[in-house]
């Protein structure tokens, strides 16, 4: 096989078995507890007065964003620069995007200068894929599409083994735009492979149709009733009404939403153990009340914080082969 594209390494030296992060679909559970056991490692190193460690010196990463992000994009740049890391940022406006050039032309450009790694966002789904296939560099996605969003979901499982003694019969609500939505859909390949149970509640239009082969890792409840959805739930993770995405409105008004699938002070209060989480950036008054975004037991911020440990560990873990070359 084309060693551009294989996604798995000959020896697991690092202990992963993939040369890339393209998804959570393929990753299973041994692999997701090293990410997470390395990125409390790397949460003490961004404690320390001096948040910086000389591991990634010497390992060029790109970060090439198709797609506007500020969470990921700036999370990312972090983590590489407090591994010491080379890193560039690509961002398509501006660029010889505008002009015409495709993503493999692009991304074989840049290769061209000598770089190691690429984090990728891309509105295309299978985008980064498809990158693995052009380019020898390691390919991390940043999100791709409605497809995965691999590390906002391990950064959500961190922040979840913060407050949850093990995944195993942890119950997950996951509420909103499933259609639309990377990170439901990576949540669930990570939340199934750690043996927790995962409810999906909201409007019809906005479930997947397939929803059996949403993931072979196991199946997921599905309720159209936030009352359901919230019952014996460990966690609600709301997810954002993604305008940008439909091609057409789905549900009658974002008021209607909120009053049918909006997390509201009413069940914070009725669910006094529920842990309440959002990938960003919040509508708020749609997905969450304001007053609920800002709750002690909404741990959005928290999220945001885990994201640039997870993804340190990421870069570290998947940059091991280059390290040693
Ligand atoms: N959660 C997330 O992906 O946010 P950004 O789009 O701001 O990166």
């Amino acid at each position: 096989m084309d060693p551009k594209q294989d996604n798995q390494k000959e020896t697991p030296e690092n202990g992963l078995r993939h040369r890339h992060l393209l998804g959570l679909s393929d990753y299973d559970s041994d692999e997701i507890e090293l990410i997470l056991e390395t990125a409390q490692q790397f949460r003490d190193v961004l404690n320390r007065p001096i948040r910086r460690v000389p591991t990634l010196r010497g390992i060029t990463v790109v970060n090439l964003f198709f797609e506007p992000s500020t969470r990921t994009r700036i999370s990312f740049e972090l983590a590489e620069k407090r591994l010491s890391a080379d890193t560039v940022n690509f961002t398509a406006s501006g660029s010889s995007v505008s002009k015409g050039e495709s993503l493999k032309d692009t991304a074989q450009n840049i290769e061209a200068m000598k770089i190691d790694m690429v984090v990728l966002r891309h509105v295309s789904p299978g985008a980064p894929h498809f990158l693995t296939r052009c380019v020898d560099a390691v390919v991390i996605n940043a999100g791709d599409g409605a497809h995965e969003h691999p590390t906002q979901a391990l950064l959500d499982l961190l922040t979840m083994s913060d407050h949850f003694e093990s995944f195993k019969g942890l119950n997950v609500s996951i509420i909103g735009d499933i259609l639309h939505s990377r990170v439901a859909r990576s949540n669930i390949h990570g939340l199934l492979a750690m043996g927790a149970n995962v409810t999906i509640c909201g409007p019809n239009p906005l479930l997947p149709i397939h929803l059996d082969k949403l993931t072979d890792k196991g199946s997921v409840r599905v309720t159209h009733k936030l009352d359901e959805a919230l019952e014996g739930a460990d966690v609600a993770m709301a997810l954002r009404i993604q305008m940008e995405r439909q091609g057409r409105n789905l549900f009658p008004s974002t008021r209607e939403y909120h009053e049918q699938f909006g997390i509201q002070m009413k069940h914070m209060k009725h669910h006094k153990d529920l842990l309440v989480m959002h990938p960003g950036p919040v509508n708020r008054g749609v997905e969450l009340a304001s007053e609920v975004v800002d709750h002690e037991r909404a741990v959005i911020l928290n999220q945001v914080t885990n994201g640039v440990a997870v993804r340190m560990a990421v870069l570290y873990l998947l940059s091991g082969s280059r390290l040693e070359t």
